[in-house]
């Protein structure tokens, strides 16, 4: 799987912020929305244009579209802190939305939403979620697409770690990651260490 690790200073600077567990909730969610524009900037790099003609105040000139805006899917909650900056980004895409509340004992995601196109067999996916823990979560709403024709997905996390680095690539999903960091390992409760947290609870409080 083709990881991205988006180390730019500035997307470090965000990423600290985020980890500072001293950041309350309205910090927290700033510094996502900044990191997302970085991280979705990146994952965009690539991507096909067409070509159209433009006349400036000045001259005529080629200018560029993109050829094939993605389907962003934010994966609820934490993934939400990251749909509006990625839309202001891309406003020509479309959305949809997956659910999932990790179960804290088994650490295995339960689905309570998922609203997504019937088909996305034409165009490429970002899937939207801060953390990419034992996988779990990014490979359920993967295969969520994939059963929708799905054959191009970019990951985008803020953070991720080995294990589900590890997962994603023995799924063999079609998905290649990008993120501003690959952390050291998981803890006993399945928390990204050194991580940030719940990225959900330290958006929007614990529920
Ligand atoms: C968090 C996070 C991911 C998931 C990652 O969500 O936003 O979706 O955990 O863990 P995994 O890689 O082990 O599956 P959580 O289930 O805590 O729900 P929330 O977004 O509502 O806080
Ligand atoms: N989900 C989170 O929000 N944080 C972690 O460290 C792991 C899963």
């Amino acid at each position: 799987m083709d990881v991205l690790v988006v180390d730019h200073p500035l997307a470090r600077a965000r990423l600290t912020t985020m980890r500072d567990a001293r950041a309350d909730n309205a910090t927290f969610r700033a510094a996502l929305h900044e990191l997302t524009v970085m991280l979705v900037y990146e994952a965009m790099r690539g991507a096909p244009v067409t070509t159209e003609r433009v006349h400036t105040p000045v001259a005529r000139t080629v200018g560029y579209r993109l050829a094939n805006p993605p389907l962003l899917v934010p994966v609820l909650r934490a993934g939400l802190g990251m749909a509006d900056q990625a839309h202001k980004l891309i406003p020509e895409a479309q959305m949809g939305f997956v659910g999932l509340a990790r179960d804290e004992t088994t650490l295995r995601p339960t689905p309570y939403l998922e609203s997504l196109p019937e088909s996305v067999a034409d165009r490429p996916v970002l899937v939207l979620d801060p953390m990419l823990a034992t996988g779990g979560s990014m490979a359920h709403t993967i295969t969520l697409l994939t059963e929708r024709g799905a054959t191009d997905v970019t990951a985008v996390c803020a953070l991720a770690a080995p294990e589900g680095i590890r997962h994603l690539e023995e799924s063999g999903l079609p998905v290649r990651l990008v993120t501003a960091s690959v952390d050291e390992r998981l803890n006993d409760s399945g928390y990204i260490v050194p991580g940030l947290g719940d990225a959900g609870d330290r958006q929007y409080g614990a529920v």
